[in-house]
């Protein structure tokens, strides 16, 4: 299959303009990113007049209240009479004075910004103070004024949370509108009766995170996007739109479509849906129209319809001789339908859907098929926090994690253990990677219903998500009864909402209960003594490794030291449940039945901090740290999994002290074999055995190390480590020096100090200061380091072994951000560097002002 071209995203109206400054290993990852859409991400290209849809992330107020102290929680639960009457929550009225309280953007994720706490009980939560024993530290109250115009009278309006943590309640104009509890869900409140039309209104959210949901971090407070949408009161109904390729059309694209329009007026109104298709480069491929129908007074109807999709011209030959842009990781084409709602010739409400066209199959004896094509799922497990923000991910964000695992030649994604963020999907969507999405509570209580519902209806065009996942490790589901039945009627509804995909669960226990019997595809988490006997038993069960190796390692570290909470980078350390790299990998990657897996995890996450306690605040088992920098069992899947070949050697070369005793010495790499010089001298050549590392003992002496890769004979790929001698500058660097002045939009940078011959220092830890000026602002630092209790949000950050990344997110006035980064205390000449990045004016996403 060929790949998506530069020229391709440049049609498609995807690319952004070639400034892109890239650095380090994940170079190829980042060009990638420049098919980053920025201001038109699928929620807002979602709308379609006369719809708005509107973000409603920016100028909100902020105030940490309290959980069990009602004189510091607004006078909230003071008494009895909280609910009792309609309309009285002054908080949430025009008379309340919120001047005192902190202006903030979302999303925004309190507990990141808080102190660690030496407690036994916050381990899960990275040691952040979050739950009934913090009440000071577990409440949040957002406030925003806005307006609404007079014209909007007779409109249906509603607020949409995608989803935030936890409990929140939400008023506007004094009145309790509704709440939510779990943590990861999206909400959405009609509030259309509660307005003032033509003046202002007044939306007040508590939001409670003494409860958990998982045993991860998860944040606090509004982490993901807030919009406000408004429509006519004739209109489609919300995730209610299906478009998908019939299954039996594998060279053409006979599409089925379906929606659901509601009538929230007061009498019947005759409508008729009508679709179109645009092709990835926007070309039109077709419409379809469903006869118009009388939709009831506060009344709903299904509009159904079919439609034969045009080929596009010049697509190279896909495996089934179509010339349709099929959808794989490699050839991320997205199509789009514009679905409108008619009545007369008014168009009432539209909205687009983009899908993909893509054919699954997962088979019990030879795993799971893209596009008719055998592949072997290469994925990873993933939370959702990353180094600096926590839970509140800028989209840019999103999109360079998904790079990142790309770049490792990881082709697909779990979304462990909730329902992910909506551009995690639409990053997965664009970028080219396959998903497993998974529910967050596994139950068929109403609560668990819905959530599963939800996140079905929310994500079934997405191509991307290839497996529903109902849920983790759920023991007593596993062994008791109940299981059997709670998972029954959940993988039922699934297929009701989504007859496409299948639906797993990740089982680590109690395989003979009956509960796997409801899957349509077995998950095994670790455990490789099972799976062969199992699918012995089960042969006609399409099985995937749903979470494997569990390696744990800490980036740059060489060998494991209990005093510091360190683990050595070598595949080498793993919990007694899991894996290594490599011993997973030769299982699952030898096995032709078995579809694959996700290995815990991609992307270190805080909380968990596994084998260590306290001061360790985040876990260790990422194979790329919670910044994105690699550690180096990245590069045994990049060998492996990718299609490039590699080189790639450990450790670095500053033994300082450790003169003339033995180091151990590996490559990763997929060439023919492999030699290692020290200073010039040959230590040896060995040849590469498929899915294994290349070992060494060599004595240390300072200088250069080197191995030269061979390929049929010929030295392919050479790669260095030189001892690194004093800090003697600074290096910054930039993902893109231009980024979209949207009030959204990020740079990456990346942190490093290098000696006076310029090499990158390995082991440097030196603290460095950043001042961020001009039309910028630092929203976060990390190193890597699970070890390191410095501020996320202060501008500093010690590198840790040689490496530390900064976040700034532009402003909405077009200019310049300047990035300096220097050194104080630190031995002189004190050391400086910067960057300056700039900012275009880009089409604003709709929102509220
Ligand atoms: C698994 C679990 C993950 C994580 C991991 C740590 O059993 O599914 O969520 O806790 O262990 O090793």
């Amino acid at each position: 299959m060929s790949s998506l071209t530069r020229r391709d995203l440049l049609r498609s109206g995807l690319a952004i303009s070639a400034s892109t400054l890239v650095a380090g290993p994940v170079r190829r990852a980042h060009a990638l990113l420049t098919a980053y859409p920025g201001a038109a991400s699928s929620e807002a290209m979602a709308a379609v007049a006369p719809r708005e849809h509107l973000l409603f992330d920016f100028g909100w107020k902020f105030f940490q209240g309290h959980g069990t102290d009602p004189a510091r929680d607004l006078g909230f639960g003071k008494s009895q009479g909280d609910f009792a009457k309609s309309g009285e929550f002054d908080f949430a009225r025009e008379k309340f004075d919120d001047s005192k309280w902190r202006t903030l953007d979302l999303p925004h994720d309190w507990a990141v910004e808080l102190p660690f706490v030496h407690d036994d009980e916050l381990q899960s939560h990275g040691y952040k103070p979050l739950g009934r024993s913090y009440p000071e530290t577990s409440v949040g109250w957002y406030r925003r004024v806005f307006d609404i115009p007079k014209e909007d009278a007779g409109r249906r309006i509603a607020v949409q949370f995608d989803g935030a943590f936890r409990d929140a309640l939400v008023f506007v104009n004094g009145y309790f509108i509704g709440r939510n509890d779990n943590g990861y869900a999206p909400f959405r409140f009609d509030f259309t009766d509660f307005l003032n039309y033509g003046g202002k209104n007044y939306l007040v959210v508590r939001m409670d995170a003494s409860f958990g949901d998982g045993w991860f971090y998860e944040g606090a407070g509004i982490y993901r996007h807030v919009w406000l949408m408004k429509t006519d009161a004739l209109h489609l109904g919300q995730w209610e739109s299906t478009v998908r390729r019939a299954p039996s059309s594998r060279r053409t694209a006979t599409m089925d479509l379906g929606t659901v329009v509601r009538n929230d007026s007061e009498r019947p109104e005759i409508c008729l849906v009508r679709w179109q298709f645009f092709d990835p480069w926007g070309r039109d491929v077709g419409a379809a129209e469903a006869a118009p129908q009388t939709v009831a007074a506060k009344g709903s109807a299904v509009f159904r319809a079919g439609a034969n999709l045009a080929g596009s011209p010049n697509m190279p030959a896909n495996p089934d001789h179509s010339d349709l842009a099929l959808w794989s990781p490699e050839t991320p084409y997205l199509y789009s339908a514009v679905i409108t709602v008619k009545s007369g010739d008014k168009s009432r409400d539209a909205e687009r859907v983009t899908f993909g066209l893509r054919d699954i199959r997962w088979d019990p004896d030879h795993g799971f098929f893209l596009n008719g094509e055998s592949l072997k799922i290469q994925g990873t497990c993933n939370h959702q926090d990353h180094a600096g923000v926590g839970a509140a991910l800028p989209d840019r964000l999103q999109w360079y994690r998904v790079a990142v695992l790309k770049e490792m030649g990881s082709n697909a994604v779990r979304t462990s253990h909730n329902m992910p963020t909506p551009e995690w999907v639409e990053a997965c969507d664009r970028l080219g990677m396959m998903m497993m999405c998974e529910t967050r509570q596994m139950s068929s209580n109403a609560e668990g219903m819905a959530q599963l519902e939800l996140m079905v209806k929310r994500y079934r065009n997405s191509p991307s998500i290839i497996l529903w996942s109902m849920g983790n490790e759920e023991g007593t589901l596993m062994r008791e009864p109940q299981g059997e039945k709670i998972i029954a009627d959940m993988v039922a509804r699934t297929h009701e909402l989504d007859p496409t995909r299948p639906c797993t669960a990740a089982v680590n226990e109690a395989y003979e209960s009956h509960f796997s019997d409801g899957l349509d595809v077995m998950g095994f988490n670790y455990n490789l003594g099972v799976p062969d006997e199992w699918h012995k038993a089960h042969p006609k069960k399409p099985c995937v490794g749903s979470e494997t190796a569990g390696t744990f390692s800490t980036r740059g570290i060489y060998s494991t030291d209990k005093l510091r909470n360190w683990l050595s980078a070598y595949d080498l350390n793993h919990p007694e449940w899991s894996e290594l790299a490599e011993e997973w990998w030769t299982f699952y990657g030898t096995r032709e039945w078995l579809a694959g897996g996700f290995a815990w995890t991609g992307f270190d996450y805080r909380g968990e901090p596994t084998p260590y306690g306290w001061p360790s605040i985040n876990s260790q088992f990422g194979i790329v740290d919670m910044c994105g920098f690699p550690k180096d069992n990245f590069y045994y899947y990049k060998a492996w999994w990718g299609s490039e070949p590699v080189l790639h050697l450990l450790p670095h070369w500053n033994w300082d002290q450790r003169e003339g005793e033995p180091i151990s010495v590996w490559v990763h790499s997929n060439l023919d074999s492999v030699e290692l010089f020290l200073n010039g001298k040959s230590q040896g050549s060995r040849k590469v055995q498929p899915l294994m590392h290349l070992e060494w003992k060599v004595k240390y002496e300072p200088g250069v190390l080197e191995a030269r890769g061979t390929k049929d004979g010929k030295i392919v790929l050479t790669e260095k480590r030189e001892t690194a001698g004093e800090p003697a500058s600074i290096r910054l660097t930039a993902d893109r020096i231009e980024i979209h002045a949207d009030g959204e939009d990020v740079a990456i940078l990346r942190v490093e100090v290098l000696d006076k011959e310029g090499r990158p220092v390995p082991t440097a830890d030196t603290l460095i200061n950043f001042k961020v000026t001009g039309e910028g602002r630092l929203i976060g630092v990390g190193n890597g380091d699970p070890n390191c209790q410095e501020s996320d949000k202060e501008p500093k950050r010690s590198l840790f072994n040689g490496l530390a990344q900064v976040i700034v997110q532009a402003t909405r006035t077009p200019g310049t951000i300047n990035v300096e980064a220097y050194t104080e205390d630190w031995p002189p000449p004190k050391l400086t560097a910067h960057v300056t990045i700039s900012t275009k004016k880009v089409n604003l996403r709709p929102s509220v002002e």
